[in-house]
């Protein structure tokens, strides 16, 4: 019998503002992996339940929904990258059974990277505990609240939204609240996982660090094959 050629499994953990999007969108081009946000499937969702809860939907039309969040035009609506839609998203991220539903979704999607990607990058609060925890590759990317709060201040100055660092912070800190201290799957690090704080930083630092330490656990990039 031939061996299955497993794809390639990356997971990225950690608190918001982390750095998670931008370490899986540099380390899924260098290994030519697909990258996924889960962050942005919650934040769809959450979108999608503007006006009903979960457990107020039939099981015909949670189906319905999820079935919705496969469509690329879902996830790319720039509305899901405001902060109220993340504050929304961590409070919907919640209910267990949502999160349980969402589960087979987004093994799916990890299993199938559309060729000619070798596999997949994942990035969210608790992919490498609960939904890939057979992923032979684990990150948990941190960095403090103060950090995290201004870099995410100079994103939204940039865009032109006017916010204080402290309305920041504290939004920052609300979020890890509820991500930390829910009952289903909170985030915390997988066993495993390489942890990189990325208080003091750069860019291009995380991303070398995240390579070395890939790179000490097997994962080869495509050229050295
Ligand atoms: O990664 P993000 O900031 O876009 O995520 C928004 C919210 O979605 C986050 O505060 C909690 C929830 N979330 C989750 O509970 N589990 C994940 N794997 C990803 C996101």
């Amino acid at each position: 019998m031939n061996p299955v050629a497993l794809p390639i499994l990356i997971t990225i953990d950690g608190p918001a503002a982390s750095g998670k999007g931008t370490l899986a969108r540099n380390l899924g081009a260098m290994y030519q992996l697909q990258w996924l946000d889960s962050g942005l499937i919650y934040r769809a969702l959450a979108f999608e339940l503007a006006e009903h809860s979960w457990g107020s939907l039939t099981a015909h039309e949670q189906y319905a929904l999820l079935s919705r969040l496969k469509e690329p035009s879902v996830l790319d609506n720039p509305r899901l990258r405001l902060d109220a839609a993340a504050a929304h998203a961590s409070r919907i991220a919640q209910d267990a059974s949502l999160r349980q539903s969402l589960l087979p979704l987004q093994r799916e999607m990890a299993y199938h990277p559309p060729p000619p990607l070798r596999g997949t990058i994942m990035d969210g609060r608790d992919i490498g505990t609960v939904v890939l925890p057979e992923a032979p590759y684990k990150i948990y990317l941190t960095a403090d609240p103060t950090a995290r709060a201004k870099r995410r201040n100079k994103e939204l100055q940039k865009r032109g939204t006017s916010a204080t660092l402290t309305s920041v912070l504290a939004d920052i800190e609300q979020r890890d609240h509820n991500d930390r201290e829910r009952t289903t799957a909170p985030l915390t690090k997988a066993e495993n996982s390489i942890v990189i704080d990325s208080s003091q930083l750069s860019i291009q630092q995380m991303t070398q660090q995240a390579c070395q330490k890939l790179q000490q656990k097997g994962l080869l990039k495509p050229r050295q094959r």
